[in-house]
């Protein structure tokens, strides 16, 4: 396929970031949102993020006009009928997800694949959401998605081999490397990586090192970009949780109950940058941007 033009479906942190990566290959975008005030905080994303590549000089002026070109912003979900691919990127309430994908399947063309970033809900639910469980895949991006190398491509059980292997191709075409997963919880990297921040959340509630020493610690002493406090503050204390609860819906195991100290945060709104506020960003911290 040739992915002439794909949709993206919530600018978020990460929708806006997804829908820069496309824009960034030469494909072009329609990037969703349900209201102005929503499109405009996608449009502001945009503009931020290749302002700051302007600022390095890593794209020339002429340059991020084309890639901010590429991008149609709309509310419009009916402009996504000719998307040879759709990828979806609201928040993580699966009602709400399987009602897009039926909505998608009934507006799209035959051929359209849709896919998702979710970081924990089943794909395999969403496909059976749709006429085309065929063309369903998950399509993981990280964190920040202009600069994560990273794709994690999940297929269920009814993925079509064939489209599954398209979205690795289209992948590599956007510059990064994918993984191929099955549909399980956490796929590779939140399975692996999420037991290990909530662990370090233990530590600090249990009084055994403090938050910057941690981050320290593991910075310092592993070679790490950034500390576990760091990234948690990154990835949204309310996702971290979301996807702890679901690692451990699956399992059932100790190694995945959620640290009741990131319950408490995110029941008090401090959900990091997207708040303002997490394990960082108290007074004393300096201001912390916001994503
Ligand atoms: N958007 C776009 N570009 C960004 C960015 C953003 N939000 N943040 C940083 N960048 C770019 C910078 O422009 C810079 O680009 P350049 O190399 O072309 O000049 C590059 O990233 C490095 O940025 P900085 O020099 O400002 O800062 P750092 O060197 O500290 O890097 C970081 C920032 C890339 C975020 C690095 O700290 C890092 O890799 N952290 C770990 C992030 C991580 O683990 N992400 C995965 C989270 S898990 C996830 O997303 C899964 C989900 O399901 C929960």
């Amino acid at each position: 396929m040739a992915f002439e033009m794909v949709g993206v479906v919530g600018l978020g942190t990460m929708g806006a970031g997804i829908a820069e990566v496309f824009a960034r290959a030469g494909i072009q975008v329609a990037g969703v949102e349900a209201d102005e005030q929503a499109l405009a905080r996608g449009r502001a994303h945009l503009e931020r993020s290749t302002g700051r590549a302007l600022d390095k000089g890593k794209l020339t002026p002429a340059e991020r006009e084309e890639i901010l070109a590429r991008v149609t912003l709309t509310t419009s979900r009916a402009d996504l009928r000719d998307a040879d691919l759709v990828i979806e990127a609201i928040p993580e309430r699966m009602d709400v997800k399987a009602e897009l994908f039926a909505e998608l399947d009934r507006l799209c063309k035959p051929s359209t694949i849709l896919a998702t970033n979710t970081s924990s809900l089943p794909v395999t639910a969403l496909a059976a959401a749709t006429g085309r469980p065929d063309r369903v895949v998950g399509m993981h991006f990280f964190n920040p998605a202009p600069v994560m190398g990273l794709v994690e491509v999940v297929g269920t059980v009814v993925t079509d081999p064939g489209v599954r292997a398209e979205v690795g191709d289209l992948a590599v075409r956007l510059g990064k490397t994918p993984v191929e997963v099955d549909d399980r919880a956490g796929f590779v990297v939140n399975r692996l990586l999420l037991p290990y921040l909530n662990h370090a959340v233990t530590l600090l509630d249990h009084g055994v090192a403090g938050r910057d020493d941690i981050d320290n610690a593991m910075k310092l002493g592993v070679g790490l970009p950034m500390g576990p406090f760091h990234l948690l503050d990154l990835i949204g204390l309310d996702t971290a949780y979301e996807i702890m609860n679901v690692l451990f819906d699956e399992s059932r195991s100790d190694r995945h109950v959620p640290s009741p100290l990131l319950r408490s945060y995110v029941a008090a709104g401090l959900l990091g940058r997207k708040s303002g506020r997490g394990f960082y960003g108290d007074p004393g911290d300096g201001p912390q941007e916001k994503a």
